[in-house]
């Protein structure tokens, strides 16, 4: 039966892969990495660079394959993800099929496959059509929260705090209520509706790639400058992925 590895690749920068995920890449017969348009180009760019600069073996093949757009007209937000997600599990379903009988199939997964990825859950879905049997290995990557905690040499939590991992849309309708909030996929620049001046930020754009910027300060001093660089950076590149951490507090605040 074929077998399928999930590799987190890291955030942008080649030498954030382990060895363990080299070791799997030149395992593969087939690596499988999607395309998604001109815009996600250059995030295909970077898997193509890790596969030269780390296959050796010369019988591991690359295979690129489309990434359907997701249609939202007429659908709330998760019947638009469901149908994607099953359009996608039947792509993956073809790639899988044209494996050898025994062969190791790869998916290089931006940062780490657990974090607001769903190769897991539609290779799930993939087994569950049941036209082919396959099993499938996850190998961790390095994740953008912890690039954007290298880049800022912080620790992400509070001493014995917890840690709130959202996405902008969910911070835009319940609003900022945990001391230590990391905010992911925000198109919407939520931090600019927080609107409490004790809250500091942390942001990074394009962490571990030589495009990075980050910037950090008290958000009501810096969200201007933030919005700035972000345009502008969106402009230069066409595309841009950024995260952020909102803190309130310190620590040993309540000694
Ligand atoms: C679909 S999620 C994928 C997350 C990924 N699996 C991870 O482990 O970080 C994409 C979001 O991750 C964050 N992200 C990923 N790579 C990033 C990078 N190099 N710099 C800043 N943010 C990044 C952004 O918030 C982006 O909107």
């Amino acid at each position: 039966m074929p077998h399928i590895q999930i590799i987190g690749i890291g955030t942008g920068n080649p030498e954030h892969l382990t060895i363990q995920a080299i070791n799997a890449m030149n395992a593969a017969d087939a690596i499988f990495i999607p395309t998604k348009g001109a815009e996600k180009d250059s995030l295909a760019a970077v898997r193509r660079e890790i596969c030269n600069r780390y296959i050796a073996n010369h019988s591991t093949k690359i295979v690129e394959f489309a990434v359907p757009r997701r249609v939202t007209a007429d659908r709330t937000y998760l019947q638009s993800v469901d149908e994607w997600h099953a359009s996608i599990a039947e792509i993956y379903v073809g790639l899988i099929a044209n494996l050898p009988p025994a062969g190791e199939g790869a998916f290089l997964v931006w940062g780490d496959p657990s974090l607001y990825d769903s190769t897991i859950r539609i290779l799930e879905r993939a087994q569950k059509l049941g036209s082919i049997g396959f099993e499938f290995s996850v190998i961790p990557g390095i994740t953008s929260v912890q690039a954007l905690a290298a880049s800022h040499r912080i620790p992400i939590n509070l001493v014995g705090k917890p840690i709130e991992i959202t996405t902008g849309r969910r911070l835009l309708e319940q609003g900022y209520h945990t001391q230590n909030t990391v905010v992911m996929l925000d198109g919407d620049l939520a931090f600019s509706k927080v609107g409490d001046p004790e809250v500091e930020i942390f942001w990074g754009a394009y962490l571990g790639t030589p495009e990075e910027i980050t910037c950090a300060g008290r958000l009501d001093d810096v969200a201007d400058e933030i919005i700035k660089a972000r345009a502008q950076a969106r402009q230069r590149h066409g595309w841009i992925m950024d995260i952020y951490l909102l803190r309130k507090g310190h620590d040993f605040d309540d000694l």
